[in-house]
């Protein structure tokens, strides 16, 4: 299957010259940066011939300089450009990879070479994506086809691949997980001499891009792969085992930053067994790689996946936090706790996690998902970048300079939402989270509207009608999803498993701790002091606002609070009122999408025309089932009618 190039499909310039002349080093000729400057030319100015160095610079040339300046830090540029000349310094070639991407985005979006300085260095260090491809080629929660790192069960390296590095060098990722959290069948094999070469190619190509290579390890692994028969992090044989392991391991895989791990979640294996604590386990691995410059990744998404839906003392969203507060300051430096962005699982809506400001002495990451799980699975577009820069500029209240989560995590991780699907994501329109998810690390001052704008031209091109449906599109798009799904905060209410599709009591008699509670009266969990407590995990300041009824915001009153369907929302509708109005008013904004997208007929290419017309009429089919049945099932529960007297079936 062929692939597109996404944003780096380069058009054309306004520009008639013939000559680009790239100055840079010798050494610089061999780089990505150089490669991706003559890439990029033969298609924005394709009468020029490109040449590195020259005596000659007349009328007909454009002139491109290339330095790195020792005192730059390793991935900050600076960019002098004007209509003849540019002037691209940075503290490593990573960073001029970085600042070539944005000298050529620039001129991408200006459709000529033009006069133009910029400065930058990431807002976040640790820029990852956490693909979840299984060594046979399934991706879990995959939408966008089957992957494309492992064919056939084994690590491939083509086309795609370095089509792949440099999208995501374009976009400012330096760190990838190549295989999913959950270590099935032969990726327990990964760490064993039959991956290491691909790994070792792999990484190498990935360095050229700037970006450190990451597995998830069975943890499990003295004893799947060596034959001991325990796994526990503190018994000699196991440290001994993961000594040898990691120093062959990174002997050979040059660029492996380190290991991402799920232990004793969902059934996967961790130290908990042995009786030892998500530190004991975490540190063993972290002093295995240490030598090596490796850090490990540890998830805090650990929860018991068996409960009883009768027990309504046990609240899945309290897991992560009590699983992990106690632990704060006993991990090794090269340790990163990653937490989901909210308690639960990647709701469309949920509070930021509790653990972000509350573990004031371990390294924190904070895990979104770009797969749309839970958000309409690359059928429904649902541009999830205001949700995460919500998040990320969220004030946690504690006590701290800067408090937000953005100052408080070390770095960035995301559930990736590529496949081997043609426009790589399944969806074209879903591509855009993956675009603004790495723009927004790297420039967290980029607005929403910006992200959408440049975005949107890049791959679509400078036709105003175009640029401002598409726009219209993504930037409304997430709330639509939201009105039209599961109201307030509450959460699920989706099929059980495939997580697609209305089924408001799907989850309720089920062991996993996700119930909505909803009877005649009242709908709702009360996660206040008087109920599961949950509100209390937070600062004083927020814990007041969530664990108050009357102070809690309307968009997650029913994820803290158990109120009856008559309560006043501060918008000054009731509960059911909002739920009707809601639910009638996003499928409308989703059939305005579908009428915004089927204007661009003829102004697109019909293969993203055809593809985005099927997966709008997909939208609009399940969006309505959304609508009627959530409606249908509140109608019924409450027996209260909607005031507007709209059919409620
Ligand atoms: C969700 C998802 C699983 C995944 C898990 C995780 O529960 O449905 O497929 O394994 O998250 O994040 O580990």
């Amino acid at each position: 299957m062929g692939f597109s190039k996404l944003w780096l499909d380069y058009r054309k310039l306004a520009d008639t010259r013939r000559r680009v002349i790239i100055s840079c080093d010798h050494s610089l000729k061999d780089s990505a940066a150089f490669e991706e400057l003559k890439i990029a030319m033969a298609s924005m100015v394709p009468e020029a011939i490109v040449v590195w160095k020259s005596e000659v610079f007349d009328d007909d040339s454009y002139l491109i300089v290339m330095t790195i300046h020792p005192e730059l830090a390793e991935e900050e540029y600076d960019i002098a450009a004007s209509e003849n000349i540019t002037e691209i310094c940075a503290g490593s070639e990573t960073g001029l990879l970085y600042g070539v991407f944005a000298f050529l985005r620039q001129t991408a979006l200006s459709g000529k070479f033009c006069s133009f300085t910029a400065h930058s260095k990431p807002s976040q260090p640790i820029r990852m994506l956490n693909h979840w491809d299984e060594a046979d080629g399934d991706i879990e929660r995959g939408y966008s086809g089957k992957s494309f790192f492992f064919i056939n069960e084994e690590l491939e390296i083509n086309e795609r691949t370095v089509m792949y590095a440099r999208l995501m060098a374009s976009i400012g990722i330096n760190g990838v997980v190549i295989n999913n959290v959950n270590v099935r069948r032969k990726a327990k094999l990964l760490l064993s001499i039959e991956f290491a070469e691909s790994l070792a190619n792999l990484g190498e190509l990935f360095a050229r891009y700037g970006i450190k290579l990451f597995i998830c390890p069975d943890f499990a692994a003295p004893k799947t792969i060596c034959g001991l028969d325990t796994a526990d992090p503190l018994d000699e044989n196991v440290i001994e085992w993961w000594n040898t392991t990691c120093a062959l391991v990174f002997g050979k895989i040059k660029n492996l930053g380190g290991f991402l791990v799920k232990a004793d979640s969902e059934g996967e294996p961790g130290p908990m067994a042995y009786g030892r604590t998500h530190a004991d386990g975490a540190n063993m691995l972290a002093r295995a790689i240490k030598p090596y410059g490796g850090i490990v990744i540890w998830r805090c998404f650990v929860y018991n996946c068996t409960q009883d839906w009768r027990d309504k003392k046990t609240d899945r969203a309290c897991a992560s936090y009590e699983n992990f507060i106690g632990l704060d300051g006993q991990f090794d430096d090269n340790v990163y706790l990653q937490a989901k962005n909210g308690p639960v699982d990647f709701q469309i809506r949920e509070p930021v996690h509790p653990l972000f400001g509350a573990m004031k002495n371990t390294n924190m990451i904070i895990e979104f998902q770009l797969a749309q799980e839970y958000t309409g699975q690359q059928k429904h577009v649902c541009w999830l970048i205001p949700m995460f820069k919500e998040i990320m500029e969220h004030h946690t209240c504690h006590d701290l300079p800067d408090d937000r989560v953005s100052r408080i995590v070390r770095g960035v991780a995301a559930v990736a939402n590529t496949g081997d699907s043609y426009c790589w994501t399944g969806s074209e329109l879903a591509a855009a989270n993956l675009y603004g998810y790495g723009r927004l690390l790297f420039d967290e001052n980029l607005t929403c509207d910006e992200l959408a704008e440049e975005w949107t031209r890049l791959t679509f091109g400078d036709d105003e009608k175009v640029t401002a449906a598409v726009k219209e599109i993504l930037l409304g798009s997430k709330q639509a999803y939201e009105d039209y799904t599961v109201p307030l905060g509450i959460g699920w209410m989706c099929h059980p498993n495939d997580h697609y599709g209305p089924s408001p009591w799907g989850y309720e008699f089920d062991r996993w701790g996700t119930y909505n509670r909803a009877d005649r009266d009242a709908v709702g969990v009360d996660r206040s002091a008087s109920g599961s407590g949950y509100s209390e995990q937070y600062a004083p300041a927020l814990a007041e606002v969530y664990g108050d009824i009357s102070k809690c915001p309307d968009e997650l009153l029913l994820f803290f609070h158990r109120v009856p369907y008559t309560h006043r929302l501060h918008s000054g509708k009731t509960v059911i009122q909002h739920i009707y109005d809601t639910h009638f008013e996003g499928y409308a904004k989703a059939e305005h999408f579908a009428e915004l997208w089927h204007g661009l007929e003829g102004k697109i290419d019909d293969r993203t025309f055809k593809n985005g017309c099927e997966r709008f009429a997909e939208q609009l089919r399940c969006a309505k089932e959304w609508r009627d049945i959530i409606n249908c099932f509140f109608h019924r529960l409450s027996g209260i009618d909607d005031e507007n007297g709209r059919e409620i079936y």
